[in-house]
């Protein structure tokens, strides 16, 4: 199958959405008009592709979407492609409509799963794209600078009023298991600590000293934000309340990350890698997860590209202890 030339490609997203997917559905078609590539649309995931929930997509299909957050393909998590009974309906559906090969359009969890259809005879290439960034083989992933704007947008809002008010406001993000929109966001609001999953956490240095520094300095309004993957923002709300006194206001900021119409990176990474997960379809170079690596577009072997680990520069986290290191 693989060394077939591709005439019909299927393309899905999977996981949760990213701003900046349409972006790369939009991509995905146009290269593959350009290459004269036949493209179907996957709704729903690796479920889609299971129940052979289709569309036709042509160059005018994606008119408009750009800008769009979401995902119009939709999305989901499929318990079903983690059977084999699952993937092989899934190869299957990829028969009938006489799929040469998928486009995959998601994070970690999702490559996984394409690694699992490739073993059984489907071409793949994995696009990433994830507000988490937390995919090791690539330095970025669509929707990640998106929604570090959207938080700080957001957290720029409470400062206004934490500061009128002399509070303490203790704000969770996103990230799954990693820190690094929590550590990102930090660094461009000025926070006064942040807490990541990659650094074990002692709450008297990390948190309770901070907040006391800070106040020795003057100040009398604090941001202590939290990567979901560190802690639970209410919880060191209530600790900070019984160490301190005060009266923390607590925000989770939720799936309101995930949201909102995709900024010039995502836009821009989002179009680049659509169009060079077709081309290198087109150049009979399958199984791989596109990356950026230093600013340019590369693709990796997807086998390889799982095993590749990315950390948390911890520099950055350095960096925001100097900011307020008073
Ligand atoms: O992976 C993206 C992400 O938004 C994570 O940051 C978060 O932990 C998770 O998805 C939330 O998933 P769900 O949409 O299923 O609540």
């Amino acid at each position: 199958m693989e060394e077939k030339k591709i005439r019909r490609i299927g393309m899905l997203t999977s996981g949760g959405d990213a701003p900046g997917m349409n972006a790369a559905v939009r991509a995905v078609v146009r290269a593959a008009t350009a290459f004269g590539i036949e493209c179907i649309g996957i709704r729903r995931g690796w479920q889609g592709l299971i129940n052979s929930d289709f569309k036709r997509m042509d160059a005018d299909s994606v008119n408009h979407i750009l800008s769009r957050g979401g995902t119009i393909l939709y999305t989901a998590r499929s318990d079903d492609f983690l059977t084999e009974e699952g993937r092989q309906r899934a190869v299957n559906t990829c028969k009938m409509l006489g799929i040469d090969a998928v486009v995959a359009i998601g994070g970690d969890g999702t490559f996984r799963g394409a690694l699992e259809l490739s073993r059984l005879g489907v071409p793949v290439v994995g696009i990433p794209a994830t507000i988490d960034n937390d995919v090791g083989c690539t330095h970025y992933t669509i929707g990640f600078d998106t929604a570090c704007n959207t938080a700080i947008e957001c957290i720029d809002r409470l400062r206004d009023t934490m500061q009128s008010h002399e509070r303490c406001s203790v704000v969770e993000v996103m990230g799954r298991n990693a820190g690094f929109l929590a550590l990102y966001v930090s660094i461009a609001v000025g926070a006064t600590a942040v807490l990541v999953p990659e650094r074990e956490l002692d709450f008297q240095r990390d948190v309770i000293e901070r907040i006391q520094n800070a106040r020795l300095a003057g100040n009398t309004h604090f941001m202590i934000v939290v990567a979901e993957g560190a802690a639970h923002a209410f919880e060191i709300g209530k600790r900070i309340h019984e160490e301190l006194g005060m009266e923390p206001r607590v925000t989770v900021l939720g799936h309101i990350q995930r949201g909102g119409s995709p900024n010039a990176r995502d836009r821009e990474t989002a179009t680049r890698m659509g169009y060079f997960a077709v081309k290198a379809l087109h150049e009979g170079r399958a199984n791989c997860i596109i990356a950026t690596q230093h600013g340019d577009i590369v693709d990796l072997p997807i086998e390889e590209a799982l095993t590749m680990k990315k950390h948390l520069q911890m520099e950055r986290y350095e960096v925001l202890q100097a900011m307020c290191n008073f």
